[in-house]
């Protein structure tokens, strides 16, 4: 028999218990053995619950009773969570967890211990919910340099933005509806303004270029200046508006790492993902382009891919090497408002903007549209410092930048 215990009972907690029971049998066959939830770690007890008895407070419980081989950190936080993390891993217990936070802000060290105990940190959840994007990175397409990842790594936002765009609904009921589905953070601030993708796409860009960059030295926008308004420009513009979480390797290996709202090109599939799916699109050197897809948020399809690390470090056993990556230099990081690409530019009319002293500005324009406001166009291969610097040249100063994503 395998003896796991759950940190923290919440939506994702609870979700590993119920797949277990859901999938017994299932798993069973999988790792030819038993597995089972031995203990649950929460501050509350849950009398209803089928799993009552195996409620504990007392962390020291779990890593003093050398049954217990994996532990599964489903807590959110930081904190308490780092440090019960840590203490599991050094006492040469596995450690699966869904908790971004934790793998952005710490998991090269974590990976590390893990790797000197001879044990295993895996954190398959904590990017793309269910989608088993890490893995897929590590072994089917570990002879492959990634040139780059474009992802929509937020269910929340984007369930938020594809209701406002399909039914108008505002943008505070939108979030309170993903709040009641379980999707959002404890604190949603992390959801809308960016902080929850931004942490998803550096832990991404560890594993595809093997440096960690930290999150705090990332250009981040969320969505919270996202209205209707721009909703249907971003229709004008052929496209719809989603938050797009990137990283590419530049030259001279720099990394390029930016979360913002995008205008997504209708030809392009991630302009589909609607609702709480999330897509992420790597750019391969053998494979070309490919999208993985699938449920970004929610109680079973995240225990899903908790369950898939549990089953991993279960079925491989003493034998599999955990893997790290290094701390990028300061410096590996490029300055997004350099970086060139393609853009969309709206200028209103108001402050007197001309369009045809504003389009002789730019060489590559497509005139896209034009409405009683104002006028939008795309440009390619520019910096948003330079798009900056050619408007205040002719004293516009109010306009709206977006990049477009083909
Ligand atoms: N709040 C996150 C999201 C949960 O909406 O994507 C999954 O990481």
């Amino acid at each position: 028999m395998k003896n796991i215990a759950i940190l923290g009972f919440g939506t994702v907690g609870a979700g590993v218990a119920d797949v277990i029971a859901a999938s017994h049998n299932k798993i069973c066959r999988e790792i030819h053995d038993v597995v089972n939830v031995k203990y649950i770690l929460d501050l509350k007890d849950f009398p209803e619950s089928k799993y009552a008895d195996r409620v504990v407070h007392d962390f020291d419980i779990i890593l003093n009773d050398p049954e217990v081989e994996i532990i599964c950190e489903t807590m959110g936080g930081t904190k308490v969570a780092f440090d019960y993390t840590m203490r599991a891993l050094s006492a040469g217990k596995s450690v699966v967890t869904s908790n971004k936070e934790v793998v952005a802000a710490y998991g090269k060290l974590l990976c590390d211990v893990a790797r000197e105990k001879g044990v295993r940190y895996l954190y398959e959840a904590s990017v793309g919910g269910g989608i088993p994007i890490l893995r897929t990175i590590k072994t089917s397409l570990a002879a492959n340099e990634i040139y780059g990842i474009d992802g929509i790594l937020n269910g929340t936002t984007n369930y938020i933005l594809t209701h406002m765009k399909d039914d108008g609904t505002s943008f505070a009921e939108a979030l309170s509806q993903a709040q009641q589905k379980g999707y959002a953070e404890l604190n949603p601030k992390a959801d809308v303004d960016g902080d929850d993708a931004c942490r998803k796409i550096c832990i991404l860009a560890a594993l595809a270029f093997g440096t960690m960059i930290s999150q705090s030295s990332v250009n981040c926008e969320g969505i919270s200046s996202v209205t209707l308004d721009t909703i249907e420009k971003a229709e004008k513009f052929g496209g719809s508006i989603k938050l797009i979480a990137s990283a590419r390797k530049m030259k001279g290996e720099k990394i390029d790492i930016s979360v913002s709202p995008c205008v997504v090109s209708n030809e392009n599939p991630l302009s589909n993902v609607s609702d709480v799916f999330n897509a992420i699109m790597i750019h391969a050197q053998h494979l070309g382009d490919v999208m993985m897809y699938g449920r970004g948020a929610g109680k079973l399809p995240t225990a899903s891919a908790v369950l898939s690390d549990i089953i991993e470090i279960i079925k491989s056993g003493k034998g599999s090497e955990q893997e790290t990556w290094t701390i990028a230099d300061p410096g590996t990081l490029s300055d997004n408002f350099k970086v060139f690409d393609t853009f969309c530019i709206y200028v209103p009319y108001s402050f007197g903007a001309r369009k045809e002293k504003v389009l002789s500005l730019f060489g590559n324009t497509t005139e896209s549209f034009e409405d009683a406001d104002g006028f939008g166009f795309i440009v390619e291969n520019i910096s948003r410092n330079k798009i900056r610097k050619a408007l205040h040249s002719i004293d516009v100063k109010d306009y709206s930048v977006f990049r477009y994503i083909k």
